[in-house]
C-alpha cells in the first residue's frame, strides 16, 4: 500500500479522520489504516460514512492505484499498461513549467509506471510538494542531509532505485551544474551519482537556452549520453517572449520516455533516415502565401514510428500545426526550395520518405513588398513556375538512399497516377492515397484527418491496406521499410 501522507488529505476528512482517531483512541495514520482495511474487506459499517471512506481511499492512494477491489481498474484498465512496472525518478527544477510536471506524474502513472519525485529547492517555489506527493503517492524527497526525515532512503538508492531519471522541466541553472559535475542538493547528487539512463527535458527563457553557456551544457550534457526532449518554440510564459525553449508537452515526455524505457528489438538501428511531411508554404508577397490542407500528421507519424524501430531520423518538415516527433531530429523550412535544400543536405542516408505535400508551383514575381489593392487596377497576375522536385531528385541521385519511398495524393485514377509516379520519379514504393472528398476515409478526409486508405505501389505489384489510423499507416510502414532494408548492409 502506498505510504499515508495525513497532510495530503483534505480538510473535511481530516477533521473526520481525527473525530474517529480520538473517539478510538489511535493516531490518524492508524485509523486511516482501519478505515482502508475496513472498506477493501466490505465491511465499512457506517453507511453514512462510506463516501468519505472512498473519498479518503483516492487521497491517500493517489490516481494511479485503485481504491478498493470494487472499483479496481475501472478507468486504469482502459489505458494501455506501455509503461507498466517502470520505476522513474523525476527531477523537477525550479522554471515556471513545473506545473506541467505534476500533469506528466498523472500521465506515467496513468501508463503504469510508479513515479518517485525529487524536487529542487527553486521548484519548490513553484509548485508544492504536497501536490507533487498526492499525484506520485508517494513521499517527495527534497533534502540531501534529512536524518530526521522517516522516508530517507539516501541519494545513491534513490538514483539506482530507478530504470530511467528524468528531469523536467530542466533548469539552465541544473544542466550548468550537472555539466561540470556539481553536487551540493539532492537533484544534482542524485544526477551525478545515477548509473541509470537520463532524460532532460528543458525549459527557460529564449535567450537563456541560446546563450553560449547553455548550448555549451547542453552539448557536454549530449556528449556523456544524456537524452532531451525538447524544447519547444512558442509562447513563454513571460509577456511578449517567445522562441525557443518551451518545456515539451507532457505526452511527448512520456513518448520520449517509452522510446528510452522499449527494450524491443531496433531493426532500423544504425539506419539514417530521412522524412519529409507537411505542406510547403509559396510567398505572393510577404504576407500571403499559396498553400495546401496537409497537417503534417502522416508524415510525423511516419518519422516517430521510424524512430520507435531505432532509426536516426531527420524529418524536414513545412509549417505544421503539430509537435515535433519525439527522438527525432526536425529542421523547420517553408518553401519547396528550402525543402529540397534541407534534404540534399542529409544526404546520404539508408532510406528517405517524401510525404510532404510540396507545391508544384510557386510564384515566379513573389512581391518584395505586399502588393496593394488599387482602385481600378484589379488583382494581381500571378506568373507560376515549377519547383524543384524533390522526390526525381533523390530518386536519381548520385547519392540515391537504397529505399525511396514517395507517396502520392491522388483525387482520380489513383494506381494509374501512382504506377506512373513509381517509374518517373525512380522510387521503390509509392503510397498511393485518394485525397478526394469522396475517398468515405475517416469523418474529414485523409488530408488534415487522422484516418487513412493506402496502397501500396511497387514493381512487382499493389498491396491495399484497409483503412486505419495515421499512427497505425506509420507503424505498419516503418516494419515494412525495415524488412526491405533488412536485405541492405548497414
Ligand atoms: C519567476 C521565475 C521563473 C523562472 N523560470 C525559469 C525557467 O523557466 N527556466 C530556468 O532555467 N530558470 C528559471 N528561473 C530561474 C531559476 O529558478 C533559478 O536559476 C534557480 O536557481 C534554479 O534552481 P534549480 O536549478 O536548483 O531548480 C526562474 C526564476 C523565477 C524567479
Amino acid at each position: 500500500m502506498a505510504s499515508i501522507t495525513i497532510r495530503n488529505l483534505d480538510d473535511g476528512i481530516k477533521d473526520l479522520l481525527r473525530q474517529l482517531a480520538a473517539e478510538n483512541g489511535c493516531s490518524m495514520e492508524e485509523q486511516a489504516r482501519v478505515m482502508i482495511r475496513a472498506a477493501v474487506e466490505g465491511r465499512a459499517g457506517q453507511a453514512d460514512r462510506i463516501d468519505q471512506i472512498e473519498k479518503t481511499l483516492r487521497a491517500l492512494t493517489g490516481p494511479g492505484q485503485p481504491a478498493s477491489p470494487a472499483s479496481a481498474g475501472s478507468s486504469q484498465r482502459s489505458i494501455r499498461g506501455t509503461l507498466s512496472g517502470k520505476r522513474i525518478l523525476l527531477v523537477i527544477a525550479g522554471g515556471i513549467a513545473a506545473y506541467k510536471s505534476l500533469d506528466l506524474i498523472r500521465r506515467l502513472r496513468e501508463r503504469g509506471a510508479s513515479v518517485r519525485v525529487v524536487m529542487t529547492s527553486a521548484a519548490q517555489e513553484f509548485v508544492t510538494t504536497l501536490s507533487a506527493g498526492a499525484l506520485s503517492a508517494d513521499h517527495v524527497f527534497t533534502e540531501l542531509f534529512d536524518r530526521n526525515d522517516e522516508h530517507d532512503v539516501g541519494h545513491i538508492r534513490l538514483s539506482r532505485e530507478a530504470d530511467l531519471l528524468v528531469v523536467a522541466p530542466a533548469t539552465a541553472d541544473l544542466m550548468a551544474k550537472l555539466a561540470n559535475g556539481h553536487a551540493n542538493d539532492l537533484a544534482s547528487t542524485v544526477l551525478l551519482a545515477t548509473d541509470k539512463k537520463v532524460l532532460m527535458a528543458p525549459a527557460m527563457n529564449p535567450k537563456m537556452w541560446s546563450h553560449p553557456a547553455t548550448r555549451r551544457n547542453r552539448a557536454t550534457l549530449q556528449k556523456d549520453g544524456i537524452a532531451f526532449v525538447g524544447p519547444a518554440k512558442g509562447e513563454m510564459a513571460e509577456s511578449n517572449e517567445a522562441g525557443e525553449g518551451r518545456m515539451a508537452e507532457p505526452l511527448e515526455i512520456v513518448a520520449a520516455i517509452e522510446a528510452m524505457l522499449d527494450e524491443k528489438p531496433k531493426p532500423l538501428a544504425g539506419r539514417r533516415i530521412i522524412v519529409t511531411s507537411g505542406p510547403t508554404h509559396e510567398p505572393i508577397d510577404p504576407v500571403r502565401y499559396i498553400a495546401n490542407r496537409s497537417s503534417g500528421k502522416q508524415g510525423h507519424a511516419i518519422a516517430a514510428a521510424l524512430a520507435k524501430l531505432g532509426a536516426d531520423v531527420r524529418l524536414v518538415s513545412g509549417p505544421v500545426n503539430i509537435a515535433d516527433p519525439a527522438g527525432v531530429k526536425t529542421t523547420h523550412i517553408e518553401t519547396a526550395a528550402e525543402m529540397k535544400d534541407a534534404v540534399d543536405s542529409l544526404l546520404p542516408a539508408d532510406a528517405a520518405v517524401f510525404v510532404a505535400a510540396v507545391a508544384d508551383w510557386r510564384t515566379a514575381n513573389a512581391a518584395g513588398e505586399k502588393i496593394k489593392k488599387v482602385a481600378g487596377k484589379g488583382p494581381p497576375a500571378l506568373q507560376m513556375i515549377e519547383n524543384p522536385d524533390i522526390l526525381a531528385g533523390v530518386g536519381h541521385h548520385a547519392h540515391r538512399p537504397g529505399l525511396v519511398v514517395g507517396f502520392a495524393a491522388e483525387t482520380q485514377d489513383l494506381l494509374g497516377n501512382a504506377e506512373a509516379k513509381l517509374r518517373k520519379k525512380g522510387a521503390d514504393l509509392i503510397v498511393a492515397n485518394d485525397v478526394s472528398h469522396g475517398s468515405g476515409v475517416g469523418p474529414s478526409g485523409v488530408m488534415g484527418g487522422d484516418r487513412n486508405k493506402v496502397r501500396i505501389v511497387s514493381r512487382t505489384g499493389v498491396e491495399e491496406w484497409p483503412e486505419m489510423g495515421k499512427d497505425e499507416v506509420a507503424t505498419r510502414l516503418a516494419a515494412l521499410i525495415a524488412e526491405r532494408l533488412k536485405a541492405t548492409v548497414v
